[in-house]
């Protein structure tokens, strides 16, 4: 129980007794929303005006409560902890009591449920904006690898199986777009936050006459909601975060999948350096990619979170109820994990060592291309597959490439493989030429991506 009873509470005196110590603890929400504390003394300082402005606090008491709450926002700043008592049980009443007697006064005409969905807000768009701001530079990275890869070569797999030719910087590239577009995701959710619930009271919108559209605008905020019951009781911005963090997670996670899977010998496409890498505590020659697992591992715990705080604010009824108190641990393990990984991440890969592969020429990742000849000299597509799917049974008992087939066989295929139209399809290089369309891995086509790439990354930063 709070040191002196039910009184110490900010609404503790319309009860007979404190509560029950079980209960309090389970309800106390300081261990982690005094994070908020900056944010918190922002708003008060806001409301502190707006009481001004209406008229409501004398220039003295409104000057008195500015001092105070700037001299604790400055203690902050200089790195000292909030000083809590165990009778604290919020961010709210810790600092009103730290204000000392003139703390009374701050709190008309406001409710902490909308000061706490400001306190949110104002977080949140801040979380995002730093989010947006770590995944350009995840891109810069990635983008950075990529135009060092030149000319080399991977097999481009689909279901995990060789598949057709590519330029590395091509695969390299794929995840620089789904970050940009995580990037983008992020300044929504910045967008969402962007607004300003202080002014709807309780629920129904303060009982005095104060502006909330210029407390918006004192804090920076977009704007202000239309609704006051909606201003407090929706979470659906922190949402749009968790789901852009989610998303962003995600991806991390199938890259943290491919540097594993890359760096393993049996693909030996990627070499770790050192300083990312780990050992093991009884083989001697280990080097196990650990940073890419963790990246990949510490996804669950982004998009649990973001499905745990959905599932929280599902079915609840207008307007405040105390179950979204668990909004902040919620978020704020969504927001710290997402920008750890996106750090790790933008740091591990610019050091990545990538390695090419010689595609030999009449490799079977070239049946694809066989079959578009077939089509362009009038075959139907469905009699060309058949007619190189035959050709690729043959090239496995010849020794598992094309080349082994002699022109005779190539000739009983079909007419149209004479010697020299073969010569070109074999070469993974023209291959490669063919592609040379819109979203294709021809070189020209992606010096062309990169050049997109580098200039979408220059508007971001
Ligand atoms: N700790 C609470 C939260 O985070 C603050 C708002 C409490 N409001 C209330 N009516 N009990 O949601």
């Amino acid at each position: 129980m709070p040191d002196g009873g039910e009184k110490s509470l900010i609404w503790g005196s319309r009860f007979s007794q404190g509560p029950h110590p079980l209960f309090f603890a389970y309800g106390r929400s300081i261990g982690w929303d005094q994070r908020l504390a900056p944010e918190d003394i922002r708003g008060s300082i806001a409301h502190v005006h707006a009481l001004r402005a209406a008229g409501v606090l004398s220039a003295d008491i409104a000057q008195e409560l500015e001092g105070a709450l700037g001299r604790i926002a400055e203690d902050l700043a200089h790195g000292e902890v909030l000083p809590i008592l165990p009778s604290d049980e919020d961010v709210h009443g810790a600092i009103e009591r730290l204000l000392g007697p003139v703390g009374a006064y701050l709190h008309a005409g406001r409710s902490r449920n909308d000061q706490v969905a400001l306190d949110f807000h104002l977080f949140c768009k801040e979380a995002a904006t730093g989010l947006e701001q770590a995944t350009a530079r995840m891109q810069g990275a990635l983008l950075g690898l990529a135009e060092a890869q030149g000319l080399k070569l991977w097999w481009g797999m689909t279901h995990l199986q060789t598949a057709q030719p590519v330029l590395v910087a091509h695969h390299l590239l794929a995840y620089f777009w789904m970050f940009e577009r995580d990037r983008r995701r992020f300044a929504w959710a910045r967008q969402q936050a962007d607004c300003s619930p202080l002014g709807a009271g309780a629920l129904a919108g303060a009982g005095l006459p104060l502006d909330p559209r210029a407390t918006a605008q004192e804090l920076g905020l977009g704007g202000i909601y239309e609704n006051s019951m909606d201003a407090v009781s929706d979470r659906d911005f922190a949402l749009d975060l968790g789901h852009a963090a989610a998303t962003a997670a995600l991806h991390l996670s199938r890259l943290g999948e491919e540097i594993v899977l890359y760096a393993s010998p049996g693909y030996g496409l990627i070499g770790l350096p050192d300083d990312f890498a780990s050992g093991s505590s009884m083989m001697p020659q280990k080097k196990n990619p650990d940073g890419a697992e963790l990246m990949r591992g510490r996804a669950g715990r982004v998009i649990g979170r973001h499905l745990g705080l959905m599932t929280t604010v599902k079915g609840l009824p207008l307007a405040y109820v105390r179950d979204l108190q668990e909004d902040k641990e919620a978020l704020f393990e969504i927001v710290d994990t997402t920008l750890d990984s996106l750090v790790l991440a933008a740091a591990m890969v610019q050091r990545l060592e990538v390695r090419g592969v010689e595609i030999p020429a009449g490799d079977l990742s070239l049946a694809t291309d066989l079959a578009d000849y077939l089509v362009r000299c009038g075959v139907p597509f469905r009699k060309a597959h058949h007619i190189v799917g035959e050709a690729v049974q043959a090239a496995i008992q010849a020794g598992g490439n094309f080349t082994g087939l002699a022109t005779a066989r190539w000739q009983e295929l079909s007419p149209h493989f004479t010697a020299d139209a073969l010569h070109s399809l074999l070469d993974p290089r023209q291959a490669l030429e063919r592609r040379s369309v819109p979203m294709g891995t021809a070189p020209a086509q992606v010096s062309r991506q990169l050049r997109e790439a580098r200039q979408t990354l220059e508007g971001a930063l």
